[in-house]
C-alpha cells in the first residue's frame, strides 16, 4: 500500500520522468479539452496552468477530470491560491518566488511545491521546507544553464526546474544538466496559440521538445 507521501511525490516524479513542464495559461476553460489532447497527442501528459486568468480553476478542474493528465497549478503566491487550485484538482504547485507562505502550506498537506529560485540562499530556503526540487526562474535573465553548472556542486542534491524566457533552441542546453530535472517554459503553447485554436502546431512543437528530453523517458 502507498504511503501518503508516496502519492504526493509521485507527480515530481512524473516531471522527472519526461523532463519537460509545459507551462500554460488559458483564458477560456472551454479550450482546455482540444489543448489537452494535443500535449496526449505529442507524448507529453504533463502540464502546469497558471493561476493568472479567471478561467485557471475551472481549467485546471476540466483537466484533471479527464484523469488521462497530470497537471498543477502555476504561479502561486498565497496558500489561498494553494488551496484553491489543489481544491480545484492540482497535484502539484509551482510558485514564482520562495514563498514561505505557500511552502508552509503545501508542507502542511502534503502536496508537492516546486518553488522558484535564484540564489543558494533561496534554494536552501526551499530546502529546509522539504523540497528537493525547485524552479529557477526567470532562468534566461540569471545566467541560464552557466547558473545551473556553478550550482551542481555546492548544491549537489537539488534538482531543478528552469524556466523563463527558454527557447526550442536552448532547450538541450539546460536538457544538458545532471541538475536539472525537466525544462519549463511557455514556448509549447502561448496564450494567442490557444486563443487562436492552433492546436496542430502545439501538437507539433510538444512532439519536437519530447524527442528532444527523450532518452530519459523509459
Ligand atoms: C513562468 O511562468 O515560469 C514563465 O512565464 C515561463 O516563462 P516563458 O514564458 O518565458 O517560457
Amino acid at each position: 500500500m502507498k504511503t501518503i507521501q508516496e502519492d504526493s511525490l509521485a507527480p515530481l516524479a512524473q516531471i522527472a520522468r519526461h523532463r519537460l513542464l509545459p507551462i500554460l495559461t488559458v483564458e477560456d476553460a472551454s479550450r482546455v479539452g482540444p489543448l489537452a489532447e494535443a500535449f496526449i497527442g505529442g507524448g507529453l501528459p504533463v502540464v502546469e496552468l497558471t493561476l493568472r486568468t479567471p478561467a485557471a480553476l475551472e481549467s485546471i478542474g476540466r483537466l484533471a477530470a479527464r484523469g488521462d493528465v497530470l497537471v498543477g497549478a502555476g504561479t502561486v503566491r498565497t496558500a489561498e491560491q494553494a488551496r484553491a487550485a489543489v481544491g480545484a484538482g492540482a497535484r502539484f504547485l509551482v510558485t514564482p518566488a520562495c514563498s514561505v507562505e505557500v511552502l508552509e502550506w503545501a508542507r502542511d498537506h502534503g502536496v508537492p511545491v516546486t518553488p522558484g529560485c535564484v540564489t543558494p540562499s533561496e534554494v536552501e530556503l526551499a530546502r529546509a521546507h522539504g523540497c528537493g526540487t525547485v524552479k529557477f526562474f526567470p532562468a534566461s535573465s540569471f545566467g541560464g544553464a552557466a547558473t545551473l553548472r556553478a550550482y551542481a556542486a555546492p548544491l549537489p542534491d537539488v534538482g531543478f526546474i528552469p524556466t523563463g524566457g527558454i527557447s526550442f533552441k536552448t532547450l538541450p542546453e539546460y536538457l544538458a544538466l545532471g541538475n536539472v530535472v525537466a525544462v519549463g517554459g511557455g514556448w509549447f503553447a502561448s496564450p494567442e496559440d490557444i486563443r487562436n485554436g492552433c492546436f496542430g502546431e502545439i501538437e507539433q512543437r510538444v512532439r519536437e521538445a519530447v524527442a528532444l528530453a527523450s532518452p530519459a523517458v523509459v
